[in-house]
């Protein structure tokens, strides 16, 4: 029945052409549509790198501001889907409300369900991109047992993001610019990133058929899982658990054990055989962070930097080429900006959604889409008889 190739984990296998992102892992190298993270996160802010990944230019002026106010009049969350929120106990992870949110949300707008007609898609990915501070925000103070805050329009996006979460009813809340620009560089940088298991898996729940936001539900849940958006937590984690800087070559030494399931989170990736450039962005930002809120002397980051330091100097690692990847160093800035553990993947959450929704269009407006359906080696039994239960 044809010729397959075995390809466990897909390391070797091209699913679709995309015009959005280009990574040269063997150089360290992201881009977006052409442009380098390095300048975007520079010079860019996150609400233009979101016109730029679903339109293939940076916008210019007008049509700059016509995309926010787009953005802005989606930002609020219908009064029935709010009530869902009470559905979840209050200890539910963040991030099991997010995909439980927003994939109902495919049952509120039928605006959008014609997935050939590019202004639905466009509508959709408007309506992602406005809502995920929103619903990650109620999914926090959900979680904390506190009042939702819904979004003021005027405020940036990260802006808005930080006042819903942080703000309380009847008391002046005053947003940290400082904050709200950490968020928007640590928002373009996770942005897009090509074919990752999370965007992979929008774009095969999307192959069939399926409601955009039905899809993007399926890319949180994806997403979530250590080895991909919630190694963010995972690294905050262990260095907690290693504690201190005499720790750091025991936990070293567990990482390179083949029989200790321990990995060195925020180690390591599947296309980068070099240093994650998001990484050097992020951790040359660290500093700048850590010293405007007087924490220089962070432990959590003394700690990462010399566990950096010793891994890039263990064989293990350089025969391997594992290099500290995205998640290694912003949870250390989200921490100082306050975000809790808990919702470092919900903040990875919202970045994405516009690489979600740029790849779910770019597929949907390709004529070689197909339905994405792998094939297998079966190793099961052969034809074998039936035998009554009374007979086993
Ligand atoms: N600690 C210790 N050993 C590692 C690590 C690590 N973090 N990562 C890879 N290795 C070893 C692995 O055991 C294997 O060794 P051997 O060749 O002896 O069997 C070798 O390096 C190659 O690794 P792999 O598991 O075949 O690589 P992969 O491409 O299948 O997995 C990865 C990539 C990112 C899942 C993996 O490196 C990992 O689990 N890292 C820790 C979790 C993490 O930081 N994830 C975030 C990824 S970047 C952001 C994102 O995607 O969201």
């Amino acid at each position: 029945q044809g010729v397959f190739t075995y390809d466990p984990g897909f390391t070797a296998t091209c699913s679709c052409d995309s015009d959005i992102t280009f990574i040269d892992g063997e150089n360290g190298r992201l881009m977006y549509r052409g442009y380098s993270v390095e300048d975007l996160a520079d010079k860019s802010s996150y609400l233009e790198v979101c016109y730029l990944l679903l339109n293939g230019e940076l916008p210019n002026k007008q049509q700059m501001d016509a995309f926010r106010d787009s953005i802005t009049h989606h930002t609020m969350l219908n009064e029935s889907l709010v009530k869902f929120y009470d559905g979840f106990h209050y200890d539910a992870h963040p991030m099991a409300i997010l995909t439980g949110i927003t994939g109902s949300l495919s049952a509120f707008y039928h605006d959008t369900t014609d997935i050939t007609d590019p202004e639905h898609r466009e509508v959709f990915a408007h309506r992602m991109i406005a809502k995920m501070p929103t619903i990650a925000a109620a999914a926090y103070k959900h979680s904390i047992g506190q009042p939702k805050i819904g979004p003021k329009n005027h405020l940036d996006y990260t802006s808005n993001l930080l006042r819903m979460m942080f703000a309380v009813p009847a008391e002046e809340y005053e947003v940290d610019p400082v904050a709200a620009k950490a968020l928007d560089i640590l928002f373009i940088l996770h942005a897009d990133h090509e074919q990752n298991a999370s965007t992979s898996t929008v774009r095969m729940a999307g192959s069939t058929g399926a409601n955009p936001y039905a899809a993007i539900s399926t890319g949180i849940a994806a997403l979530w899982g250590p080895a991909h958006g919630g190694a963010n937590e995972a690294v905050l984690n262990m260095l907690a658990e290693i504690g201190d800087a005499s720790q750091v070559s025991k936990y070293i030494d567990k990482a390179k054990d083949k029989d200790d399931p321990f990995k060195l989170m925020g180690f390591g990736h599947r296309v980068y055989k070099n240093f994650d450039p998001r990484a050097k962005v992020i951790r040359s930002y660290c500093h700048e962070v850590l010293e405007h809120y007087n924490m220089q002397n962070n432990k959590l980051f003394e700690l990462a930097l010399e566990l950096e330091r010793v891994a890039l100097e263990d064989d293990y690692f350089v025969e391997r080429k594992l290099y500290p990847n995205v998640d290694f160093y912003s949870g250390i800035i989200y921490q100082a900006l306050g975000i809790p553990i808990n919702m470092f993947t919900p903040m990875f959450a919202i970045a994405r959604t516009v690489g979600w929704a740029a790849h779910w269009s770019e597929m949907m407006a390709d004529p070689k889409r197909r339905i994405a359906r792998p094939r297998q080696v079966y190793t099961g039994y052969d034809l074998r008889d039936y035998v009554d239960i009374d007979k086993r």
